[in-house]
Parts: structure tokens; sequence; C-alpha cells
């Protein structure tokens, strides 16, 4: 049946079978895969290919030094939008609207993205995307401002999934503005989770770092979330809100 024998494991065993958690626990990795190649990360990246629209989004958030999710986490933002069916969407940090196409892409046809962010130009851009892209005016919701002053304004449990990726440093509050704004059994999601490799070295303590890393800790410990780390581009952390059975 077989051609070749099968394979005793998928890849090597990692030379380090410990690994820190956010937690702060050591976690036991006993016979896991070991860490993939920059080869296969590529790969992964650039599984699913982005159209010229998003390929001129990022042109324009390199001009205006902004910068956008990778393809893979794109892609995982459409994945899970698409998933969910997702009808209402926030995000926090438009940018120039990559992540905001890639999310619209995943959401239902008659849904609808909430975009805020605190520069009323990176919103021009961003509805430019939308529109090269052929999405209706009225699918997106651009709205200027800090978020920590618009999201009090926005309706509760009202949202099937909040996508993050403004300020760092206010990642704990977005946490709590996500859970105040999502249905039961909705989603938030943060990019930057992992901040250029700096999140998983303890000896990283500016600012961000530590502030993200509070984030991770905030969101493991909560019982009332499911977690997941995505090591997509800088990392995707992600939590379902308790559906309103218990799980
Ligand atoms: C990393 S970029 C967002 C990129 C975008 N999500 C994408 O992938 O295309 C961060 C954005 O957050 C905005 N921003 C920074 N601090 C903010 C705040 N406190 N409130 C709202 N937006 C903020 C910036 O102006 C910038 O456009």
């Amino acid at each position: 049946m077989f051609p070749h024998p099968a394979p005793t494991c998928d890849r090597p065993l990692p030379t380090s079978p410990v690994a820190g958690t956010p937690s702060g626990k050591v976690a036991r990795m006993t016979n896991v895969p070991g860490p993939i190649t920059p080869t296969s990360w590529s790969y992964a990246e650039g599984f699913v290919v982005e159209d010229d629209v998003l390929i001129a989004a990022r042109a324009r958030a390199e001009e205006v030094g902004v910068v956008p999710v990778g393809p893979g986490a794109g892609a995982a933002l459409r994945f899970l939008a698409a998933v969910i069916e997702a009808r209402a969407v926030v995000e926090i940090g438009t940018g120039t609207g990559v992540s905001g196409l890639w999310l619209l892409r995943g959401m239902r046809a008659d849904g609808v993205l909430t975009t805020v962010d605190v520069e009323a130009e990176h919103q021009r851009l961003a509805k430019q995307t939308f529109t090269d892209a052929g999405i209706p005016a009225q699918r997106a919701r651009a709205i200027p401002g800090a978020a920590l002053d618009v999201l009090p304004r926005l309706t509760d449990g009202h949202y099937d999934l909040v996508f993050c990726d403004g300020d760092k440093r206010e990642y704990s509050a977005y946490l709590k503005e996500s859970l105040r704004l999502l249905r039961p059994g909705g989603v938030v999601a943060f990019d930057n989770a992992l901040w250029h490799d700096r999140v998983a070295d303890p000896s990283q303590r500016d600012e961000e770092t530590v502030a993200i890393r509070e984030l991770g800790r905030q969101v493991a410990a909560d019982d009332e979330l499911v977690p997941l780390l995505l090591p997509m581009g800088d990392g995707l952390l992600m939590a379902k809100k308790a559906s309103s059975v218990v799980e």
C-alpha cells in the first residue's frame, strides 16, 4: 500500500524540550515537531497570494510609514472571518487597509467593518484600497479618533470579531473593550503578539514588549477565553469569548 516506510515523526524533535510561557511556568514540550526553517516559514507566509489591490495598499503603507499585517496573518484573518461568518467586525488600526480588506473578503457579503484610526489620512488611503477592491462603500465604516475614545461609543455585545492593531501599549485596554463589544462566542485577535521576537525573550523590557507580554498573560489566564497564538507574520494572538453555554 505505502511505497515508503511510514515516517516515525514528521519533523526532527526540538533540541530544547522546554519553553517559556505567558504564565512564566515552563512548558514541557516532548515529542513535538521542531522549529520550522525560514524556507518553510516563507512558504507558509506566501501560501495564499495577495492580489494587485493588496500589493498597492502595501506600497501606500510603506509611503506613510505604516507596517501592515503580513500575508499569512491577513489570510488567517480572512479565514477566521469566513469561518465565523462575521457580519460585524471592529478593527483598531486601519492603516492603509491591508488587514481591513482581508477581513472584508472573509466576512459575509452584507457584513460591515467598523475601523478606527487616529490618523484620518491613513483612513483616506484605506478607503482607496476598499474602493479599488470593489467593496461597496456601506460595508466599511471608518471612524477617525483614538481607539480608547471611540470604542466606548460602540454597542456592547454587537460584534462577531475585533481585530486589534493600534498602539501596542494599549493592548490590555483593547482586550477589555473587545470583550465588552463581542457577542458571546465572538473572537478577539491581536497582531504583533510576538513583537519582532522580543516577547519570548525575558531580557527585553521595553514598554511595548512588556505590554504585549502582559496581554498574553491575561489571555492565557482567563478561563472564559479559548486562546490560540499563531506564529504567522509577527504573531497573531486570538481568543474566543465564552458562548452563553458553558464550554
Ligand atoms: C500597524 S498600523 C495598522 C495596519 C493595518 N491594521 C493593516 O494591517 O493594514 C497601526 C495603525 O494604528 C494607528 N494607531 C496608532 N495608535 C492608535 C490609537 N491609539 N488609536 C487608533 N489608532 C491608532 C496608526 O495610525 C496606524 O495607522
